[in-house]
């Protein structure tokens, strides 16, 4: 018997892939660079399948039924390359190569493009949910051509978390949309998870409260409208006591956050695309501020505010569940429109909603927010942004004099909250009917000669600056 499908690659997460492949009743070949995790996936875990260990690339490619379907499970960058040249030769026109690591999608389409001469189809596959998700249900999202989605749509869609009996897995565009749309879920996780740590460090930090009643505070929270994941496990961490210490887990855990890239990309891309994504780039910001120890004690005796903490903390973790919510309300609007000016870029037919849909379940960032983001981009389509949609609109103004409030209590208490204040700057920015930006084009144009556009003419204008008068002439 030959295997539907193969996975190179067998740390963590490529076991557990196979793994939940073969509980799924998929035969799946195993390869590994080095035999013993073949050997010890095998057994370990053998009686939970049908696995076909191979211990060379040309035994692995000939246990595999055409179109050959070989997952790759390697960290991202030159590793991925060295797979794909040792297997993309052995593979046979219509075959299927799948990228299931956090690639970049610049590197997906770049070979995409090399392997498609070739007559292979590339499959780079966002696949979020780490170890748990990858082993019980993933959330998958697979770019790619549509043909490879035939073959390998129904495997991908029967091992991904399933949502109201609907898999977390699409197809999600051509070439590099899959790991595109990853890399904006990551952001969006980032940003997400800022605005969590600065609700907690209001809560803390303005109405005293411990770690264990804020954990308490997330567990009600997330019996509404921000049940979700992410909600759950920081209330988990934040209950936590440290066992050598009998200390809150927090208070022993160095405050420098880590980040393995994927944040920064969404940030660089937003760039590229002229896409603010301030959320996402804030909450890159206070990871890289947080690991900037030499600038943070050279700082440290800096002055800040006298106020005291507040004296009433009555309603208060109310108002600061309203600005989350509102941030977070920005943070995906924002993720959602790099997603749309993405696939407007590189050509890809996303469908937002069925993005939204897809991270439901599996994922880092799955809660019970995505249904209204589905349900918001299948009332509009064409939505400019979640902001404008009913739901969101009604739910933002409403939130939004807490919102206004806890960013005062904030500011005055001087308690660092990037993430909520870019995320209210960005909704008065959208909403405002006249920007600053007129005056910025009239200090372009002034040392520049950079032009202006009028409000009440077609054309470029420049204004002669220097010269008697300020003459104003067609440019
Ligand atoms: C996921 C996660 C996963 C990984 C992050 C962590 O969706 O399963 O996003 O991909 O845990 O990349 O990223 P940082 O190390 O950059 O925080």
């Amino acid at each position: 018997k030959k295997a539907s499908i193969g996975v190179t690659g067998l740390a963590v997460m490529g076991r557990n892939l196979a793994r939940n492949l073969a509980r799924h009743g998929h035969t799946v070949a195993l390869h590994n660079r080095s035999e013993e995790r073949t050997r010890a996936l095998v057994d370990q875990f053998g009686d939970e399948g049908d696995f076909i260990p191979a211990y060379s690339a040309q035994e692995f490619v000939d246990a595999l039924e055409r179109p050959r379907q070989v997952v790759i499970m390697v960290k991202a960058g030159a590793p991925t390359d060295a797979v794909i040249d040792e297997f993309a030769p052995l593979l046979e026109p219509g075959d299927v190569i799948v990228d299931a690591g956090n690639a970049h999608f610049a590197d997906t389409r770049r070979r995409e493009a090399a392997l498609r001469e070739q007559g292979l189809h590339f499959v780079g596959t966002g696949v979020s949910g780490g170890e748990e998700g990858a082993l019980h249900g993933p959330s998958i999202m697979p770019g790619g051509s549509p043909e490879s989605y035939q073959s390998l749509g129904p495997l991908f869609e029967d091992i991904s978390a399933k949502v109201d009996g609907s898999p977390c897995c699409t197809h999600v565009g051509a070439d590099g949309a899959g790991h595109f749309v990853k890399m904006v879920h990551n952001g969006i996780e980032y940003a997400d998870m800022q605005l969590i740590a600065e609700s907690f460090d209001l809560l803390r930090g303005a109405a005293g409260y411990s770690p264990a009643e804020i954990a308490e505070v997330f567990r009600t929270w997330n019996t509404g409208r921000l049940d979700s994941y992410l909600i759950e496990i920081t209330a988990d961490v934040l209950a936590h006591v440290d066992a050598s210490t009998g200390k809150p887990f927090v208070d022993i855990v160095a405050d420098q956050a880590e980040q393995k890239g994927t944040g920064r990309w969404t940030v660089q891309i937003g760039l590229d695309l002229g896409v603010p994504i301030s959320g996402i780039a804030e909450a890159v910001f206070a990871r890289s501020l947080s690991g900037s120890s030499e600038l943070r004690s050279a700082a440290r005796d800096l002055g800040g505010p006298t106020r005291a903490p507040l004296a009433d903390v009555s309603g208060f973790a109310d108002k600061v569940e309203q600005a989350l919510y509102a941030s977070k309300v920005v943070a995906y609007a924002q993720g959602f429109n790099q997603i749309q000016a993405g696939g407007a870029e590189y050509g890809w037919d996303i469908d937002l909603g069925r993005v939204a849909a897809i991270w439901r379940g599996g994922c880092i960032i799955r809660a019970k927010f995505l249904n209204d983001i589905t349900s918001a981009y299948e009332a509009e389509p064409g939505l400019p942004t979640l902001l404008t949609s009913g739901g969101f609109r009604k739910a933002v103004e409403e939130a939004q004099d807490a919102w206004r409030s806890v960013i005062s209590t904030a500011v005055s208490l001087g308690i660092p909250t990037p993430g909520f204040s870019t995320a209210l700057a960005y909704y008065d920015g959208l909403r405002a009917d006249r920007l600053p930006a007129a005056l910025v084009q009239g200090q372009r144009d002034f040392f520049g000669a950079h032009t202006y556009r009028r409000v009440d003419r077609e054309g470029s204008f420049h204004t002669a600056w220097a010269e008697p008068g300020r003459p104003e002439v067609s440019a």
